[in-house]
């Protein structure tokens, strides 16, 4: 039996009230990870996990034809709703597990997964299914959080003292740099390279954002002027970008691992 709630909506998920810092940081996630399919008129771009299929339908705007594939009826659902009242070609929408993707070898010129790998039972073998749908020089991208962040690392840093050393609780109930319930791994950039350099030829890592999550970050950044803020979230990203090891999230681009001995 698979340990996974097909029920599952966003509504735990989504946050109501976006601060700046939280904003920042899905936006560019978003953006970095929709930009690296080089997705264009006429090309075929699966969404693995689409979820309530936000990043599809922008996929579709950008003029590719876009399949998402999504375990959970009640996610696709909702996709639908929401790409109803949308103008333009709309993706198309399939019930699938990842690591079972029904379609034929080399059917895609990218495949993405954004926020979604931790949630996965086999992850592995959910990369080298993308990889296998992928055209042999076709993109996967792969969108994860970095359990070991500068802000998780400060965090746990901050409760080892508050615990160990003044014998205090920690700071919030859910830690933020424990993987939540729903998590089958808690991911960091070589754990996500050293799974995915199994199906793929890894071309690039990127850091997005740093910071996010720090134990009253998101208050403070909510506090300050706008601007200010605005100044410090985008130096953090640049820092990211510098030392993706510290980043809050983590995009990895990789071909098919098989493209190195073909030459299509
Ligand atoms: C946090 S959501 C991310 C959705 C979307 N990619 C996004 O960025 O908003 C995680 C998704 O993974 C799906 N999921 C969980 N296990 C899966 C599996 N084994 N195969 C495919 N999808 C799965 C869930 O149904 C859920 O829609």
């Amino acid at each position: 039996m698979r340990v996974v709630d097909l029920d599952r909506d966003m509504s735990d998920v989504i946050p109501t009230g976006l601060t700046p810092d939280s904003e920042f940081l899905f936006d560019r996630m978003t953006k970095v990870t929709l930009d690296r399919t080089l997705a264009a008129p006429g090309q075929w771009i699966l969404d693995v996990a689409s979820g309530v299929g936000q990043d599809s339908i922008a996929l579709a705007g950008r003029g590719a034809r876009v399949v998402g594939a999504e375990p959970s009826g009640r996610m696709t659902g909702m996709a639908q709703l929401f790409a109803a009242d949308k103008p333009g070609p709309m993706p198309d929408w399939v019930r699938g597990w990842s690591d079972r993707l029904p379609f034929a070898e080399g059917s895609f010129d990218a495949c993405i997964c954004k926020g979604a790998m931790d949630h996965f039972d086999a992850p592995e073998v959910a990369i080298a299914e993308m990889a296998r749908v992928t055209r042999t020089r076709g993109r996967v991208v792969l969108a994860i959080a970095n359990f070991e962040s500068l802000a998780c690392r400060v965090g746990r840093g901050l409760d080892d003292l508050r615990q160990d050393v003044l014998g205090l609780g920690p700071l919030r109930e859910r830690r933020g740099y424990d993987a939540p319930s729903d998590h089958f791994t808690r991911y960091e950039p070589d754990l996500i390279r050293e799974q995915a350099e199994k199906s793929l030829v890894v071309e690039s890592v990127e850091g997005i954002s740093m910071g996010w999550g720090m134990p009253g970050w998101s208050k403070w950044m909510a506090r300050i002027p706008r601007p200010l803020a605005d100044v410090a979230v985008r130096t953090l990203d640049q820092f990211g970008r510098q030392w993706p090891g510290l980043s809050d999230v983590i995009v990895l681009v990789g071909r098919p691992r098989r493209s190195e001995s073909t030459s299509a």
